[in-house]
């Protein structure tokens, strides 16, 4: 069938499938070899050629005959607000915007922070910064200023570009105190803020020197043209969290991840140029990137931008509502996501108010989705539910149903497709899990490098199993080639589709005065798939009460990591395993407070102390039973 042909040809030609997908792109310059490899880790894609992903995404409509077409449409039931915006006012917008950034001292190579809500300015802010070849980085509303202030500080931006607030269910997030507090905290401090004011509301603006309007700045700006970039050249880092602390920022390129986008709009989601698409995630992470404005707008799609929740604004028809009213061909959100709307209308009542006609798929990632939430969004969507597997390194997905290329809408529940072609993925078993790796080089689109830190990237991913990359992912394929993906197997936590650090969480708790030693593990969820549980040692002679050490660390985690973490619980204990070498066994202590049998290795030096957290775990069990 095409999709063995394409994965064959991938696998064993990649330069001539690779090349032939690069001409649905345009090239300023074109591209003098497909693939060069000297590192196998460091593959280089498109030697040579010279393009502009805003040109791709934008301008080339325009020319084409879509500037009439909606680009975006932005939905926010928060405010109240729907806008549609063509590929014509798109190119408007983003290109005086991008006459804002020159005007202002950003030049190519220049990176640019962006931490907004999910508005249109966030998006002609990326595209901005693409048509001038100043790499973004993205920061997810939801983190607080602590990690703002961390990755300002790693990424070293001229500029940031914010807004006046966002805005989450019964709350306004404010943006401007948020980010005062991250410069203070960060050494880096970028020469301008541009500051975007919400509607109807009255302006905001940090320190005189610092700040600029946008409005002011766009009324007075002249529109800018696309640059000529490389093909390697950064179009933007997306941080992302790992086993420990620090952020990691994954680098991307501009050709190979046009180049791949480009292709997955058609071969994985069955698009044509014109559907209706929506990606129900945020632009502060990769499936926001690749899926919200990029990929579909490469395509000639109109993209959904959605400012609201699956439930609560105003209910659970929200989904069902919004893919009725725009005609969207294909959606693609988080299990979470269904599992929310689930939960509070079982039988999809409200929903079914709303015709889905257009509806054609409905696919699914970030999170190992449950058998019985598939069904259900099978049953009340109407449509066949895919699940697919990727992450913020791999840009796009690495196994998925390519149904462009003919693979079928009915696999087998639980699985998350085969590999997509380009990844050669080989399996090896460790620990009697599967663990799942690509041959290298990847394909085009994967993460070019970590941001400023060469030596990490090798050592993450590439050293454990050489001349392999490490998805640190585990799970298990069957018979007929589907893989199922069941953890991670490094220390991270996946709440609400969301990836948070254990580490990181850890060290936030420990910054209270109180708590001598602690372990952060995922708990399982109904909702969220897993929230993180501290399990905490106190030091002697503390004088509060548990309760008020729990408000106080609860609040301290919201505080430095912000409220995506959804930190709520934390278990007293009187002592925590460690491993000779000072290592805690997290993914035991995870198998244990979810009840599962767990494993003590012989490096165990107190194994006892299992048994004593087990009896604590079973005590709190039973009280809230
Ligand atoms: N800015 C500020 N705060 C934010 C935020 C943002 N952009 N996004 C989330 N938060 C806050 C929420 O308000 C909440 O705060 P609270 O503790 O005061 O209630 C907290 O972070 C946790 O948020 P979340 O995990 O999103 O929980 P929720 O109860 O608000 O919503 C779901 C639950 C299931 C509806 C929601 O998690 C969801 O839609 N998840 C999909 C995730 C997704 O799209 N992932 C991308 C991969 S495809
Ligand atoms: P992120 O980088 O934030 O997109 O998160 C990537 C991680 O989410 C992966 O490493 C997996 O652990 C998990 N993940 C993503 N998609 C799936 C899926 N379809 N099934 C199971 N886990 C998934």
């Amino acid at each position: 069938c095409a999709y063995s042909r394409a994965f064959a040809l991938a696998r064993d030609h990649p330069e001539t499938f690779w090349g032939e997908m690069a001409q649905n792109i345009n090239w300023f310059e074109p591209w003098s070899k497909t693939l060069h490899v000297e590192d196998p880790v460091f593959p280089n894609w498109f030697v040579g050629g010279k393009l502009n992903m805003c040109y791709n995404a934008v301008d080339r409509h325009v020319e084409s005959g879509r500037g009439e077409q909606p680009a975006i449409i932005y939905d926010s039931p928060v405010t109240g607000t729907k806008k549609i915006i063509t590929f014509r006012e798109l190119q408007g917008q983003v290109s005086r915007l991008a006459g804002v950034l020159v005007k202002n001292g950003v030049q190519k190579g220049d990176l640019v922070v962006i931490y907004m809500p999910m508005v249109p300015q966030a998006m002609f802010t990326m595209l901005a910064c693409a048509r001038i070849g100043a790499p973004h980085s993205l920061i997810f509303g939801g983190f607080a200023s602590k990690e703002l202030s961390v990755r300002i500080d790693h990424a070293k931006p001229k500029m940031l570009v914010t807004a006046s607030f966002g805005i989450e269910p019964g709350r306004r997030v404010e943006y401007i105190p948020l980010v005062k507090k991250a410069l203070e905290m960060s050494s880096h401090r970028p020469s301008k803020v541009l500051m975007y004011s919400r509607p109807n509301m009255d302006k905001v603006s940090l320190d005189p020197e610092l700040s600029l309007d946008w409005d002011q700045e766009m009324a007075a700006s002249r529109p800018h043209d696309c640059v000529p970039l490389p093909s390697n050249h950064p179009l933007y880092v997306l941080y992302t969290s790992g086993t420990t602390g620090t952020p990691k920022g994954v680098l991307r390129d501009t050709a190979g991840y046009a180049v791949m986008l480009k292709w997955t709009m058609s071969n994985i989601y069955g698009l044509s140029p014109g559907d209706v698409w929506w990606a129900a995630s945020d632009l502060g992470w990769v499936v926001g990137h690749s899926y919200i404005c990029y990929a579909p707008l490469l395509h000639g799609n109109s993209t959904i931008l959605y400012e609201g929740k699956p439930v609560g604004t105003p209910d659970p028809g929200a989904f069902f509502r919004v893919l009725s009213e725009y005609g969207a061909s294909s959606m693609f959100t988080a299990p979470t996501a269904i599992r929310a709307i689930r939960q509070q209308d079982p039988s999809a009542a409200v929903g079914k108010k709303y015709p889905l006609t257009r509806l054609q798929t409905l696919f699914l990632a970030g999170e190992r989705c449950d058998v019985e939430t598939l069904e259900w969004a099978k049953k009340n969507f109407g449509v066949p539910v895919l699940d697919h597997w990727w992450q913020t390194e791999t840009g796009s997905a690495i196994t998925s149903s390519c149904i462009g290329l003919g693979n079928s809408l009915t696999p087998p529940a639980g699985q998350a497709g085969k590999p997509v072609p380009g990844y050669n993925g080989e399996r090896i078993f460790e620990n009697e899990l599967l663990t799942d790796l690509s041959i290298l080089p990847l394909p085009p689109g994967a993460a070019l490098c970590l941001w400023q830190n060469y030596c990490l990237f090798k050592e993450l991913y590439f050293s454990k199993f050489p001349g392999y990359y490490d998805t640190m992912d585990a799970g298990f394929l069957d018979e007929e080639g589907f893989l199922y993906i069941m953890s991670r197997s490094d220390d991270v936590i996946n709440v609400a589709g969301h990836r948070l650090s254990a580490g990181a969480l850890e060290e936030s708790v420990l910054l209270h005065s109180a708590v001598g030693d602690c372990a952060v593990v995922g708990l399982e969820d109904s909702l969220k798939g897993h929230v993180p549980l501290a399990l905490c040692v106190l030091k002697k002679d503390v004088q509060k009460t548990e309760e008020e050490i729990t408000k106080e660390v609860v609040k301290l985690v919201r505080d430095t990591i912000g409220p995506v973490a959804a930190f709520r619980n934390v278990l007293f204990v009187h002592g925590l395993p460690k491993t000779r070498s000072g290592k805690i066994p997290r993914s035991s202590l995870a198998a244990l407070v979810n009840g599962k049998p767990y494993k003590i290795t012989p490096t165990i030096e107190d194994p006892d102390v299992f048994k004593v957290i087990e009896r604590q775990v079973e005590k709190v069990w039973r009280r809230h039973a």
